[in-house]
C-alpha cells in the first residue's frame, strides 16, 4: 500500500456545497435554475468577434506575463475614470484567469504560515479554501440580515489578533446582493489603518449595482496602498467561460503576486485579452442594457418572494436574492433539496457560503423573466405545503 500522498492542508477544506447541487441538477429535466452564479446572456457579439478575429489573424502565442499592454492600459483608464483610482499599467496591474486565479495568486503572495484573514461570511465558497490552500488561517466573521448583511466593524475589530495579516472580503456580495455603504467601508478602512491590515478586495459585481453607488475600497482615503483590488470581465460583460480577470495593487505587491501568476500560469488566454479589450473599447452600452435587464428581474424575483413569505432583504447588487426559509421549518439544504426535487426548482442552501447563511438559500435571478415567474409559482405552492 503505498503511503498517504495527498496534503493534510487540502484534504481539510472540503468540495463546494454548489457543486453536488450542481450535479444533481444535470441529470434532471426541466429544472428551472436559480443555483448557477453566471449570466445567462451570449457574450456580445463586438467582444465574441474582437476574441474569434484574434484567433483568426493568428494572434496564437502567449502574451507578456503581465497580459496585453494594451488591455492594461485601457483598464487603468477605466478605474481612473469609474473610481478615481490610478494605477500604473506596467507595474501595477496584471490580467489572470478571471478572479479566481487573481484571487489564489494574491494570497499565495501575500499570506505566510500562521496568518490569519479575516473573512466576512457569508461569502463567495473559494474565499477559505484560498486562504488555507495559501497556508493561512481563515477567521470568519459573520454579517446578519437584520444589518441588511453589511459588514460590521466592531465586529471584525474583535476578531483581529497580533496574527491578523489582512481582511478578505467581496461586495456587492455573493451570495446576499448586500452593496456596502460608503460610511460603513470607511470604518472598515480605519481599522485597516489602525491595525496595519492588507485589504483584499473582491469587486467582480462592482458594475451590476442597482441605484446605489459602487465604492472601490482603493479610491477610500490611505487605502489604494493597502488593498489588493480584484476584478473582472465575467459577470459585467457576460464573459464567464473566456477567463478573464485581474489585480490592481501597488507595484511591490504585484511584482511578486506577478512572480506567482508568472511561474503559475504563464498569461491568461490571448483570444480571451483581445476580447476584454473591445470589452473596455465598446462593450459599456451592452452591459449597461444586461444591467437594467437584471434591475427588473431583481424587483420581481424580490417582490415575489416576499409576498410567498420568504423574507427578503432588498439586495442591491451582484444578481442574487437570498431569502430568509425560516417559515417552511426546513434547514436550508432540506429546503432547496426538496424544492429540486418536488417543483423542479434549483437554489442553493446559503450554509454553502458559511455557516450564518443557514435558514436563507441563495436564488440568482441571472435567468429570463418567463423562468423567474415560474419558478416563484412553483416555490409558491411549496411554501403553502410547507409554511407555518
Ligand atoms: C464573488 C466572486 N468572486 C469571484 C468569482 C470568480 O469569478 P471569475 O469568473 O472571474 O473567476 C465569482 C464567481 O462566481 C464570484 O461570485
Amino acid at each position: 500500500m503505498p503511503r498517504d500522498f495527498l496534503s493534510a492542508r487540502v484534504r481539510s477544506v472540503p468540495p463546494s456545497g454548489i457543486r453536488r447541487f450542481f450535479d444533481i441538477i444535470a441529470t434532471m429535466k426541466d429544472v428551472i435554475s436559480l443555483g448557477v452564479g453566471e449570466p445567462d446572456f451570449v457574450t456580445p457579439a463586438p467582444i465574441l468577434q474582437a476574441g474569434v478575429r484574434s484567433l483568426q489573424e493568428g494572434r496564437t502565442a502567449y502574451t507578456s506575463n503581465s497580459g496585453l499592454l494594451e488591455l492594461r492600459q485601457l483598464l487603468a483608464e477605466h478605474l481612473k475614470r469609474l473610481y478615481g483610482v490610478e494605477y500604473d499599467p506596467e507595474s501595477e496591474l496584471l490580467i489572470t484567469v478571471g478572479v479566481s486565479e487573481a484571487l489564489f495568486i494574491s494570497l499565495i503572495a501575500t499570506v505566510d504560515p500562521g496568518d490569519e484573514v479575516i473573512i466576512p461570511e457569508p461569502c463567495f465558497v473559494s474565499y477559505r479554501p484560498g486562504v488555507i490552500f495559501a497556508g493561512g488561517t481563515p477567521v470568519t466573521v459573520p454579517t446578519f440580515f437584520e444589518d441588511d448583511f453589511q459588514l460590521m466593524a466592531d465586529r471584525v475589530e474583535r476578531a483581529i489578533t497580533p496574527r491578523t495579516k489582512g481582511l478578505l472580503m467581496g461586495y456587492p456580495n455573493n451570495p446576499t446582493g448586500a452593496v456596502m455603504s460608503r460610511e460603513c467601508l470607511l470604518e472598515i478602512a480605519r481599522l485597516a489603518e489602525r491595525y496595519d491590515l492588507l485589504v483584499y478586495s473582491d469587486e467582480i459585481y462592482d458594475r451590476l449595482v442597482y441605484g446605489v453607488e459602487h465604492t472601490c475600497f482603493a479610491s477610500l482615503p490611505g487605502m489604494r496602498e493597502r488593498t489588493v483590488l480584484l476584478g473582472g470581465f465575467s459577470k459585467a460583460y457576460a464573459m464567464t467561460g473566456w477567463r478573464v480577470g485581474y489585480v490592481a495593487a501597488p507595484a511591490a505587491i504585484a511584482r511578486e503576486i506577478r512572480k506567482v501568476h508568472q511561474y503559475a500560469i504563464m498569461c491568461a488566454p490571448t483570444p480571451s485579452q483581445w476580447a476584454a479589450v473591445e470589452a473596455l473599447r465598446s462593450g459599456e452600452p451592452e452591459a449597461q442594457r444586461m444591467r437594467a435587464e437584471y434591475d427588473r428581474r431583481r424587483q420581481v424575483i424580490v417582490r415575489g418572494l416576499n409576498a410567498i413569505g420568504l423574507t427578503c432583504f432588498e439586495p442591491r447588487g451582484a444578481f442574487y436574492a437570498f431569502p430568509r426559509i425560516g417559515c417552511t421549518g426546513m434547514s436550508s439544504e432540506e429546503f432547496s433539496e426538496r424544492l429540486l426535487f418536488e417543483e423542479k426548482v434549483a437554489v442553493v442552501p446559503g450554509n454553502a457560503f458559511g455557516d450564518c447563511g443557514m435558514g436563507f438559500v441563495r436564488c440568482c435571478y441571472a435567468t429570463s423573466m418567463e423562468q423567474i415567474e415560474e419558478a416563484l409559482v412553483r416555490m409558491g405552492r411549496f411554501v403553502e405545503k410547507y409554511g407555518k
